[in-house]
């Protein structure tokens, strides 16, 4: 059974529940059109089958991978970008360590990231790492034609095979890509690569639950059972009623599309986790890339309060009103912590003394939701008992299907991503690729 739950309470001053309930009829057409594959982009709805769909030998595949790589590799570095990148870091930092970079004894190789950016400085002081460290790497890329992960990739490529010569580097190097299109397929077929497939019919931000989001998570030492567990409940969920007020992933898509419908533009996700910080990312791009067409959609932000509270919260307190909020609420922390009593008690802290450090942040969730609330910000509560792999599998497959449903509602196409090529085209011209000439004297005369 799914653990997560959705509370809208705090978005009922700003909304008429009938607004909400007259998605129903809308919604109950938009589930049907994604199981029958009818709805647009339904050549990429692999990810709904995902759950139950990962066999066991793939995971069985991906722990022995694993197993080889930890007997040689202190370091694992996963290459990629936007889809390709931000599932398997979302999850790895939930469920990690805080400080897991500086703990010893971790048992599996430490997962650092690359190709997520073209910053000289970052990719030259990840070679300097791993000129110390022994190392792996993934390099994941569906298309295998991205510019970030691909540069990233020839550098540590070339840097594998100075440190360790061209046959071991083969054997550190493990390509997640098309089944057959694509250089880098070309290329990790040339070299004898151990190789995952992206399914087809499973898009960049949508397959974290793919050996895309899988392998790292697995190599980071995290359970992928209890992950796609979580997934399954969440899909059993939402798949038991269509109902918007029984249905999490239905409610959740009815009341922002409604507050969406009155102005309130801007979604912003909340954590009070700093281990969320890269879920929200996830998230981001997951709703961005997703909605953001045509001229429309909720623009997602994130905060990660209470930090951001000293940063953000005066403009979400008291700035523009076209924001609401949603939180994803931990009931449970996993370690326990106790504010101790001071005998001198300069930080008048004394009256909290005693209380677990959680219940003083929940008491901070409270407490801020309700000011947002008075001061014009709707509120979508979503709760999960723990941060832990199957309330990440739920929240995953939540986010997933209820971004599907939505963007069905704003009535674009969520699986497509069509403005993200503009930056390319134009990047390709200014560094003069072969095949942009034209764009290439058009763009510089702007420079
Ligand atoms: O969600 C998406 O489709 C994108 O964010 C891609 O994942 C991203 O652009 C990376 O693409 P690729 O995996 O082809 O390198």
């Amino acid at each position: 059974m799914a653990n997560l739950k959705v509370d809208i309470k705090n978005t009922l001053d700003f909304l008429n529940e009938n607004e909400i309930n007259a998605y129903q009829d809308e919604i109950k057409k938009h589930f049907e059109a994604l199981k029958n594959k009818t709805g647009k982009g339904s050549d990429f709805l692999g990810w709904m089958d995902l759950p139950e769909g990962i066999s066991a030998e793939l995971i069985a595949d991906i722990k022995s991978t694993v197993e080889s790589i930890k007997e040689k590799a202190e370091v694992f570095v996963v290459i990629g970008i936007g889809g390709s990148y931000l599932g398997a870091r979302a999850v790895i930092e939930a469920l990690g360590h805080h400080f897991y970079e500086l703990k010893k004894n971790r048992g599996f190789p430490l997962v650092l990231f690359a190709g997520q950016n073209i910053s000289e400085d970052y990719l030259a002081n990840l070679l300097e790492i791993l000129d110390e460290k022994d190392y792996a790497v993934s390099v994941i890329s569906k298309s295998g034609t991205t510019t970030e992960p691909a540069i990233a990739f020839r550098l540590i490529r070339e840097h594998m095979e100075n440190k360790y010569g061209v046959e071991e580097a083969r054997k550190r190097i493990i390509a997640i890509t098309d089944k057959e299109k694509g250089a880098l397929r070309t290329l990790a077929d040339n070299e004898g690569y151990k190789t995952y497939v992206v399914p087809d019919d499973v898009g960049g931000r949508y397959s974290v639950l793919t050996p895309v989001g899988l392998l790292p998570i697995a190599m980071a030492g995290f359970d992928l059972d209890e992950l796609l567990k979580g997934a399954r409940e969440m899909k059993t969920a939402a798949e038991s009623t269509d109902d918007i007020r029984k249905n999490p992933v239905a409610l959740y898509a009815a009341t922002r599309n409604t507050l969406y419908n009155k102005g309130k533009i801007i979604e912003i996700l909340v954590n009070y986790q700093p281990e969320l910080f890269y879920f929200t990312e996830w998230w981001k791009q997951l709703y961005g890339e997703s909605e953001g067409k045509e001229g429309k959609g909720i623009f997602p932000a994130g905060v990660s309060f209470t930090t951001d509270l000293h940063s953000m919260g005066q403009y979400i307190q008291d700035g523009l009103r076209k924001i609401f909020e949603t939180v994803v609420s931990v009931e449970k922390p996993n370690k326990k912590l106790e504010i101790p009593k001071d005998k001198e008690n300069l930080d008048k802290l004394n009256y909290i003394a005693g209380k677990n450090i959680h219940e003083v942040n929940l008491m901070a969730e409270k407490g801020t939701t309700i000011a947002h609330v008075d001061g014009g910000v709707p509120n979508i509560k979503i709760s999960i008992p723990q941060v832990n792999a199957e309330s990440l599998g739920e929240l995953i497959y939540f986010f997933e299907l209820a971004c599907a449903v939505s963007g069905y509602i704003l009535g674009i196409n969520p699986f497509d991503q069509p403005g993200v090529e503009e930056y390319k085209r134009n990047m390709f011209a200014l560094l003069g690729k072969p095949g942009f000439e034209e764009e290439t004297k058009h763009i510089r005369k702007r420079l």
